[in-house]
């Protein structure tokens, strides 16, 4: 667990540091169509959101990043902060290290305590749920009194890791039996790699209650691997992968129509992106990287960071004529480039 531990604050170091965005996302490809006629206020505009339930005030989710690491309570808490101020959903990072050594849970507790009333998701990676089942998930749930559940996906970066797992064997039967038999809604998520057609169709058919996209156009985990990497071979496997997976455009369009809850994660920049999302059927635009770097400096940069994608959201319906979330959904879209190849 020290391991997991230490490597968590390596990721979150880098993740500041480095260059470890790779891909295009595909939201370059997609241009919203203007409406020089909204004949709508703006100050009308309503971006609240309902999600598994929950009544939220805009589609900004917060994805997945940290915790199981002391040093990372303060970042946890201030996400948290954010999350209960402007009511909007959070996902903790991996809950692992806690889970193997109960002493790291101050780091997650912590969000909680900063957000008692938000939209809090638990995280744990589907190979630690084969190992250890729904008794680590349910753990998982109650270390931060969680709404819902993540199960992350991340074939790509075990692959790339030499101490990765090699065999994903079994997880989705894991994630069955947690769908079948857990009382909080599981939500299973990629993690920069974007899930295909086929994969939802397998996750719906087991009884996930929503899926995040997680796709490529991001924060890149093989990018990290090329950066961190202990040998050049790994370094250069790390580079190679960097620019693989379904861009998180195309997973979107791939995994939406189903009539289930989407959310949208991989490379959104800004809120003209959660806006482009949400057209195309995300329930929620996840943002991970962009909110790290303001969260690590202060509250104050954080909430800043917030405001300006919510205002940017706000504009986007304006200038679209949508006065609601769901005035927005479907509206037309021009779609261009690769991503209009790729679909
Ligand atoms: C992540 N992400 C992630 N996902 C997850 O399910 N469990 C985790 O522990 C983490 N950890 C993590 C750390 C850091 C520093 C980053 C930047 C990201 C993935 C994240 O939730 C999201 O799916 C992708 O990063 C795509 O979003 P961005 O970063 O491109 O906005």
């Amino acid at each position: 667990s020290e391991y997991t531990s230490s490597r968590k604050l390596e990721h979150l170091k880098i993740c500041c540091g480095g260059d470890i965005e790779a891909g295009r996302s595909g939201f370059e490809d997609i241009r919203l169509v203007h409406n020089s006629l909204p004949e709508c206020s703006m100050d009308g505009i309503d971006p609240g959101v309902r999600f598994l339930g929950h009544k939220l005030a805009s589609p900004l989710f917060i994805s997945a990043m940290t915790g199981g690491h002391p040093d990372t309570t303060e970042v946890n808490r201030r996400l948290g902060e954010a999350a209960e101020r402007f009511n909007i959903g959070m996902g903790v990072g991996s809950q692992r290290a806690a889970l193997e050594n109960p002493e790291l849970e101050g780091s997650f507790t912590a969000v909680r305590e900063a957000a008692p009333m938000a939209f809090l998701c638990g995280n744990l990676g589907a190979v630690q749920l084969r190992e250890k089942g729904s008794e680590w998930a349910d753990r998982a749930v109650e270390m931060i009194d969680a709404q819902a559940l993540c199960i992350h996906l991340n074939p790509l970066q075990e692959a790339v890791q030499p101490e990765g797992d090699h065999d994903s064997s079994g997880c989705l039967d894991a994630i069955a039996e947690l769908c079948a038999s857990s009382k909080y809604p599981v939500i299973v998520k990629e993690t920069g790699a974007g899930i295909s057609a086929e994969a939802a169709e397998k996750l719906w058919s087991v009884g996930a209650a929503a899926i995040d996209t997680g796709g490529l156009g991001g924060t890149s985990w093989a990018a990290v691997e090329a950066l961190r990497g202990e040998d050049e071979s790994l370094r250069q496997l790390g580079r190679d992968f960097s620019d693989w997976g379904i861009p998180t455009v195309v997973s979107l369009i791939e995994v939406c129509g189903k009539g289930k809850p989407v959310i949208a994660s991989g490379g959104l920049r800004s809120g003209i992106d959660i806006a482009k999302a949400v057209t195309l059927g995300a329930s929620l635009g996840g943002m991970a990287l962009p909110l790290l770097k303001p969260a690590m400096e202060s509250s104050e940069a954080l909430f800043e960071k917030i405001r300006q994608i919510h205002e940017e959201i706000r504009i986007a319906m304006y200038l679209t004529g949508s006065e609601s979330c769901g005035a927005l959904a479907g509206k037309r879209v021009y779609i261009t480039g690769r991503t209009g190849e790729m679909i």
